[in-house]
């Protein structure tokens, strides 16, 4: 979603500025800006519709020496995508970048109009910086003006804001949207994500909600929104450039999909031990008993983390007999009226941390007194800052849109709970093993189905990528998974797929079942495969183009067959998905699509 980034030092900006938009792309975005102030406050601003590409080409023709500037790139909300509704926004003496949405923007543009302010844009962010305008006379600072017109504004906000009569400083604040500020010697750098910052400085600084910074060249200073100082603690940032890089890979998704068993590996790195044969897990904060106290678990999360939460439901039911576990999506959970029994505990599910409507649930479950355990990638994130305790999944930067290594590691980490607190209450020492065998295993076993399938899945995928419909159904642990790989499909190549219970397919969506159609039934070697066959034999009957992925050695008649040898048996369903995650990479490829910034998504869902 949009994205944000500033420098303010003795470098020329506009370069830095876009090197950090297209850092930021993966967010996804419809236009993207920078602008600047030279040292008599003359501002340059640039826009464009599309790709940071098409700024990086008008920047050419608008170059700068200016050492002072913000960036923008923009997923439209209020207006649609054109280079008016680009930001940077200007008005007056004020030129501002903002993510988030300012829900009174209307009664707030009245006001401003009937003092005869106009506007060029259909956005809230050009009403907000008419406000701090209309706020900054002769006798305010721009810290003032910017806190005083925070103060009126309802929504949620990361914003960076210049004014061409202050070329000497950048003023940001943060609610409900992340910030980040990198300090160096005599450079001070702004970005709403991490990864804008590698390469420039590891010294960083995350804006809490409700505080405002005023930036200079390497210094800052921090403010509540009353104005009161605040200390600034800033930390080392732990990522580098090899890591958002894509090392060879034609698409970030086809590296981070490879990349599983060693992104795996690290989830259960120190948490799983052969020795004893038992896991841990060092973050929850909670003791023995208050393990063994729990007796619900509710996990939230919003797509690809709620199928996650969804396969991990079965798990951890399968480990205890005394739990029962319930997964929300968030944006429906927020604005229920619902029920949280005693002893239970949240799982909050979210590979950005920033996901506003898991943010939210977050918020309404720890205001209930529910205790939140986040299970989440980015370090540092909003989620994992306001937890009682979590589990980061260490999966490194997720840049492809579309979410792979992210989901394989969620369901690790909620698996590596449910297995704690399964001994907390007593699990059999052999099951245990048994389990703990098999986790330590999945690595390896992820590793050996890509190398094994891969070539003929991309094969699969061509044969396929002309469909426009497609049925994914699978039982019990692959029904998630039939979930999680209609959604990976849709995203990316944009034909649509509906994920099924098998079972359910003859209570209304078998009667889709025709040429234009092609279905993929996932079959699991267990006392459900006869289930699960017959399923298959129905479709099959109606003339249906099923691809079958099994991992039965017996022979099943269907249109293609993806055959996976593996001796798991509980965390087979990953392998599965992993399978799924190369079909829609290889028929998004065919198709010819944008596979790493899927048309209309955003990674980071800041917005509700
Ligand atoms: C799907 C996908 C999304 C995210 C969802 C939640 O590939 O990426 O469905 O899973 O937007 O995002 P996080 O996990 O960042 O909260």
């Amino acid at each position: 979603m949009c994205g944000i980034v500033g420098y303010i030092g003795n470098r020329e900006a506009q370069g830095i500025l876009i090197g950090g938009l297209k850092r930021l792309e993966y967010r996804g975005y419809d236009s993207a800006g920078v602008a600047t102030l030279n040292s008599t406050g003359e501002l340059t601003n640039i826009r464009a519709q599309g790709k940071v590409a098409q700024l990086a080409e008008l920047q050419v023709k608008n170059r700068k020496t200016d050492s002072i500037g913000i960036g923008h790139t923009r997923w439209a909300t209020h207006g649609a995508p054109s280079v008016k509704n680009a930001h940077p926004h200007t008005v007056g003496r004020i030129t501002l970048v903002h993510n988030g949405i300012i829900e009174n923007y209307q009664d707030l543009k009245h006001i401003l109009v009937d003092k005869g302010y106009e506007f060029q844009s259909d956005t809230d962010t050009e009403v907000l910086a008419g406000l701090i305008d209309s706020l900054y006379s002769d006798d305010t600072n721009l810290l003032d003006a910017v806190l005083g017109a925070l103060r009126l504004v309802v929504g949620a906000y990361g914003l960076a804001v210049i004014a061409h009569d202050t070329p000497d400083q950048i003023i940001v604040a943060r609610s409900g949207s992340p910030l980040i500020i990198g300090l160096d010697d005599e450079e001070t750098f702004i970005a709403s994500d991490a990864s804008a910052l590698i390469g420039h400085t590891d010294q960083v600084l995350y804006l809490k909600e409700g505080e405002v910074a005023v930036c200079k060249a390497g210094d800052v200073q921090l403010y509540d929104i009353k104005a009161n100082p605040l200390s600034a603690a800033v930390e080392t940032l732990e990522a580098d450039m090899q890591a958002i890089q894509k090392e060879g890979y034609e698409h970030f998704l086809l590296k981070e999909i490879h990349e599983q068993p060693d992104t795996l590996r690290a989830t259960l790195a120190g948490r799983l031990h052969l020795d004893t044969m038992t896991a841990s897990l060092g973050g929850i904060n909670m003791t023995a008993e208050e393990l063994r106290a729990v007796k619900n678990i509710v996990i939230v999360g919003c797509g690809t983390a709620n199928y996650a939460g969804q396969l991990a439901s079965y798990f951890i039911e399968q480990f205890t007999d005394d739990i029962s576990v319930r997964v929300e999506i968030a944006s429906e959970l927020r604005y229920r009226s619902f029920h949280v029994a005693d002893n239970t505990v949240a799982l909050i599910v979210s590979q950005s941390g920033e996901t506003a409507d898991t943010l939210a649930c977050l918020g309404e479950l720890k205001r209930r007194g529910v205790r939140c355990l986040g299970i989440v990638n980015a370090v540092g994130s909003s989620i994992a800052r306001e937890v009682d305790g979590g589990v980061y999944v260490h999966v490194g930067p997720e840049i492809s849109v579309a979410s792979s290594k992210a989901f394989t590691s969620q369901v690790a980490a909620m698996v590596l709970f449910g297995l704690v607190v399964a001994q907390a209450k007593g699990i059999g020492a052999k099951e245990l093993a048994e389990y703990v065998q098999e986790l330590d295993r999945l690595p390896f076993e992820i590793e050996k189905v890509i190398n094994t399938v891969e070539d003929s899945v991309a094969h699969l995928a061509k044969e396929y990528a002309s469909y426009e419909h497609a049925l994914y159904m699978g039982r019990d642990t692959l029904y998630p998974v039939a979930l999680e790989g209609a959604l990976k499909l849709k995203e990316i190549s944009y034909i649509q797929a509906e994920g099924h219970a098998a079972g359910e397919l003859k209570h209304g969506p078998i009667a889709l079942v025709d040429d234009s159609f092609f279905e993929v039934a996932l079959i699991a070697d267990n006392w459900l495969y006869e289930k699960s066959l017959s399923n298959l034999i129905e479709v099959n009957a109606r003339g249906g183009h099923v691809i079958a992925i099994t991992n039965s050695q017996k022979p099943i008649e269907a249109e293609a067959v993806v055959q996976l040898n593996t001796d798991l048996t509980v965390f087979v369903p990953l392998l599965f998905n992993v399978v799924l995650q190369l079909f829609a990479y290889y028929v998004s490829l065919e198709r010819g699509n944008d596979v790493d910034q899927p048309r209309n998504l955003a990674k980071s869902v800041t917005v509700e």
